[in-house]
């Protein structure tokens, strides 16, 4: 089965195209950041009209790189929220028109439920249970995952995320948008104890606080207006990778899992890589993450997700499905079968 994927929730235009389950034909990113790098963060305006720009080029590209001629797609799948919802609109639309001219079967995906797809993806053979934990720009998830189709958010994000922690203190030193990325290559040469950065929220509950941790370096760079980068960089990480690092295996050993799945643009982060796995060894629990360029925003994910819901769950969404910008994971895609393939005729 060809299953078609499409991705536009905030600054990142994806198409790829997915035969069954897990074997990837077509994995294509545009990426926006240079559009949005002068303004330090996301404009939702330019962002939709971009997408709108570059989807239709885009999935011409991913169907040559497959080799796939547009009848030989069998299924359309869309992350329909959370994310801004400009954006979202482009995406759902185009992936509405596609089904009806095809006709074949549309589905709407949950952003977030996509990112653990990209477990299912790398690790084929490694189902759930497993605790996950979504690290993004805009999400800090804890996510008990019973089965596929089975997700209970036990823990959120309070005000910012990880990745916009990361991005705002990127800010602060100018290091261009998304941070992310930079920071994680200065702090491996960094000193991580340079600093003592405050762990916000540490051993309390599940919930995340991180705007705490930017006052702190602000306060930090009042009294050294020369920092050194790389330990700068380090020490915040790090009080970061402490924070996620103690509440995913506090919450593994509270749910009994002994598996941890790690997504998202965060995931890709070298030191989290790094530390995670040996600190859940010592208290034996294993954890998972996929190959970098699967954490961070791509279509392939939500190809992963749509077939998953139509191929092994029987279920389609009808064509009135409405993006929503705030749409939540808890209990998301559980008992709802078949119902959308009414509103498909
Ligand atoms: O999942 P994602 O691509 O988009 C959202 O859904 O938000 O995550 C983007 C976030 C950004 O905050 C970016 O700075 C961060 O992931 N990020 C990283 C790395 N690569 C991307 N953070 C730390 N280390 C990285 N290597
Ligand atoms: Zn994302």
């Amino acid at each position: 089965m060809i299953t078609l994927g499409i991705e536009t929730s905030c600054d990142e235009t994806a198409v790829a195209i997915l035969r069954d389950r897990d074997e990837i034909l077509a994995n294509t990113i545009y990426s926006q950041v240079d559009l949005h790098a002068r303004y330090g963060g996301v404009v939702p305006e330019l962002a939709s009209r971009d997408h709108l720009k570059k989807l239709p080029y885009l999935v011409e590209e991913a169907l040559g790189k497959a080799k796939v001629s547009w009848k030989e797609i069998e299924l359309v799948g869309v992350t329909y929220g959370p994310g801004l919802i400009g954006p979202l609109v482009v995406g759902v639309s185009y992936a509405k028109g596609l089904s009806v001219a095809l006709d074949v079967p549309f589905v709407g995906v949950h952003h977030l439920a996509a990112h653990l797809f990209a477990h299912r993806l790398a690790y084929p053979n490694v189902p759930p249970p497993f605790l996950g934990l979504i690290v993004s720009g805009g999400h800090t998830e804890l996510v008990v995952v019973k089965d596929w189709d089975d997700f209970r958010v036990i823990g959120t994000t309070r005000d910012d995320a990880a990745g916009e922690a990361l991005d705002k203190l990127g800010r602060l030193v100018g290091l261009g948008y998304p941070a992310g990325p930079t920071i994680d290559s200065l702090a491996r040469e960094g000193d991580a104890k340079a600093i003592p950065f405050p762990r916000p929220m540490l051993g309390e509950g599940f919930d995340t606080s991180f705007a705490g941790l930017k006052t702190a370096a602000v306060r930090w760079l009042k009294d050294h207006p020369h920092p050194d980068l790389k330990d700068l960089c380090a020490s915040y990480l790090e009080a970061i990778a402490d924070v996620l690092v103690d509440k995913a295996i506090r919450a593994a050993r509270i749910y009994e899992l002994e598996r941890i799945v790690v997504v998202g643009g965060v995931a890709a982060n070298s030191r989290l890589r790094e530390v995670f796995p040996d600190l859940a060894a010592e208290r034996g629990m294993k954890v998972f993450f996929p190959p970098p360029e699967l954490c961070t925003d791509n279509a392939v994910m939500v190809a992963a997700c749509a077939y998953y819901r139509f191929a092994e769950r029987g279920h389609c969404d009808p064509l009135f499905l409405s993006p929503e910008a705030n749409l939540p994971l808890d209990g998301w895609g559980a008992g709802e079968m078949d119902i959308g393939a009414q509103g498909q005729q």
